[in-house]
């Protein structure tokens, strides 16, 4: 892959249309402004702009180029991110090995080399009693291709000769969670791929279905690959299709995506029966700021929904609610009722706060004006929570006809708790420039400079300036590099030549989000110059004069003196 067709994919993507599709924006002058998904925020900090192609927080520094923001919102890898892109510009990317994928591509290739060899046994004849349980709960063969869904063998360690016949180690087999020792971890099972945030197959879950006791599903451990709670399944392959319907539907489990599949409902992920980890919101926001929670029917799923509903409102999530019949799960419901019956399902779910006063409700002993009463104050207080006023007004209506209550009884109480809206703080971090010494300052103006104006890496050149930080003369000599080999330097494409560079981008991505101004005039950059110069002399003084206090040889001691002298009189030659 060369640089200038990244550069170009870059060139075509523009920073404001893709990651205005992902989080609201609004300009201000030249730029966007929208709030962080970087940080817990609920201001506007972040700035994005059309003119740098970069974005930049305010308060949490975060700053980077469109690959950037995929990486980091999208949790794309580089190569999907630039596949992403160039897709949508038109431009073909052939297949792209990054540090990353390169790091782990082995088991990458072990688990695709596993699915091939699970979905083999299942069409094979010993396959038979597998696929009759699948057909037997209406999973037809295009199902079973799309889900890439296979079986283990009732044989102690299969898959692991097979591997190691293929010259794959063990101690690799061991680590990723497919052998135990030269024992297979999966035997008799029907195995369903797990895929990572990319779509790659990092792990499986294998269901018993002949009717033995064993635990009814067994998940590959936390490997290097896959990480539960950082993961959903079926994320990857939702993305498009949630972009297309506006909105998310959040599951429990995966045979309920596989069902909602089979009647054209793709834009759900599941959680795989483990509790909503801070991540995954994260992860489920980013595909979209509408979400409907669709858990089980039953008592744990309703509690599931109370609590997680509670955790997406927390995170400023639009979250509604989707009752299913006691003790229906998805699948189940899907099954029997069919896809009618689930859309209008989907059409009556409910804001979150609505539900939770709902709930509420359920339990009170309707004959005590105590509780009652306690209820109604529980209920108003959600309802303070509920922007929509209309909605507002509908749950006070209902309340009232529910209680036989004035309903300008209840609307003065919901007032006066609704109160004066809350003064949202907007916390900007004191600009860090502010306590940056002058030379730190004059090293970071030049150093931005050079790239927002390529005269003055011209300039730099000649002046043969040195900076005694180490990075930051890094930085320098990378950024001379780049121009003097592709003729022309901008922000984003020497962010993406950085990448693979933790230590430079990270210190390029400080000066860049501290605000230095772009255009710079002659005399300003000489006083840089000088300003740098000044403090090189100072520190090679500070230098000399612990090495002369050291110094036990008078003729090295006359010499050392004599540059001192020199210097400080403003001849910095060496002679
Ligand atoms: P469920 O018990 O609701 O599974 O667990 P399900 O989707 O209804 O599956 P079927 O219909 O019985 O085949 C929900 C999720 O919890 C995890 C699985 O990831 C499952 O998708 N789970 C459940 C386990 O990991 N182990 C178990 O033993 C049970
Ligand atoms: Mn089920």
């Amino acid at each position: 892959m060369n640089e200038d067709l990244i550069n170009e994919i870059r060139a075509k993507s523009d920073i404001v249309d893709i990651i205005g599709e992902r989080i609201p924006l609004e300009k201000k002058g030249k730029n966007y402004f929208g709030v962080c998904p970087f940080h817990d925020d609920t201001s506007p900090s972040l700035c994005v702009s059309r003119e740098k192609q970069i974005f930049t927080c305010f308060s949490c520094h975060a700053t980077g180029n469109v690959f950037k923001f995929l990486m980091d919102y999208d949790k794309m890898s580089f190569p999907s991110a630039l596949k992403y892109l160039g897709d949508r510009a038109g431009i073909l990317v052939k297949e792209f090995k990054g540090k990353r994928t390169e790091k782990y591509s082995k088991y990458y290739d072990i688990y695709n080399l596993a699915v091939r060899y699970y979905e083999n046994n299942l069409m094979a004849t010993f396959g038979k009693t597998a696929r009759d349980y699948l057909n037997g709960r209406g999973l037809n063969e295009d199902v079973i291709k799309e889900f890439q869904i296979g079986l283990s063998l009732n044989k102690a360690n299969d898959l692991t000769n097979l591997m190691v016949k293929k010259g794959y180690d063990l101690s690799d087999l061991n680590k990723i969670g497919l052998s135990n020792d030269s024992h297979d971890i999966y035997s008799n099972r029907i195995m369903f791929p797990l895929y990572d945030l990319d779509g790659k197959v990092v792990g499986f879950s294998g269901r018993v279905y002949d009717g033995s006791k064993d635990n009814k599903y067994v998940n590959t451990k936390e490997t290097p690959i896959f990480k539960k709670g950082e993961n959903l399944y079926h994320y990857a392959a939702a993305r498009p299709e949630v972009r297309k319907e506006g909105y998310v539907i959040v599951m429990e489990g995966f045979m309920d995506v596989i069902r909602a599949s089979t009647i054209g409902y793709r834009n759900t992920v599941a959680l795989m029966g483990t509790a909503l980890t801070s991540e995954q919101i994260k992860l489920i926001r980013r595909l979209s700021e509408k979400i409907v929670l669709c858990l089980d029917g039953d008592d744990p799923g309703r509690n599931a929904a109370l609590k997680d509903g509670e955790l997406f409102l927390k995170a400023g999530v639009d979250v509604k609610v989707l009752t299913l019949p006691n003790p229906d799960d998805p699948d189940s419901f899907i099954l029997r009722e069919g896809k009618d019956a689930f859309t209008s399902y989907i059409n009556k779910a409910i804001p979150y706060t609505e539900y939770k006063i709902n709930s509420l409700k359920s339990g009170i002993n309707m004959s005590s004006t105590e509780e009652v009463a306690d209820y109604i104050n529980a209920a108003l207080k959600e309802l303070t929570e509920v922007k929509d006023t209309i909605r507002v007004e509908i749950v006070l209506k209902k309340l009232a006809k529910d209680f036989d209550i004035g309903y300008n009884t209840l609307a003065k109480r919901f007032s006066d708790l609704k109160g004066k809206p809350k003064e949202k703080v907007v916390k900007i971090d004191v600009q860090s420039k502010k306590n940056k010494d002058k030379y730190l300052k004059a090293y970071e103006q030049i150093i931005y400079s050079m790239l927002t104006n390529p005269d003055v890496i011209e300039t730099v050149k000649d002046e043969n300036l040195l900076l005694t930080e180490s990075m930051d003369r890094m930085l320098l000599q990378e950024i001379i590099y780049y121009y003097e080999k592709y003729g022309s330097i901008n922000i984003p494409d020497f962010m993406t030549y950085l990448t693979d560079k933790d230590e430079l981008l990270a210190r390029l991505n400080d000066i860049i989000s501290d605000n230095y101004s772009d255009s710079i005039s002659k005399e300003d950059l000489n006083l840089y110059f000088k300003v740098i110069k000044e403090n090189n002399v100072k520190k090679r003084i500070d230098y000399l004069s612990k090495k002369l206090r050291e110094e036990l040889d008078p003729v090295k001691q006359a010499e050392i003196g004599n540059e001192i002298a020199r210097l400080r009189i403003g001849d910095n030659s060496n002679g």
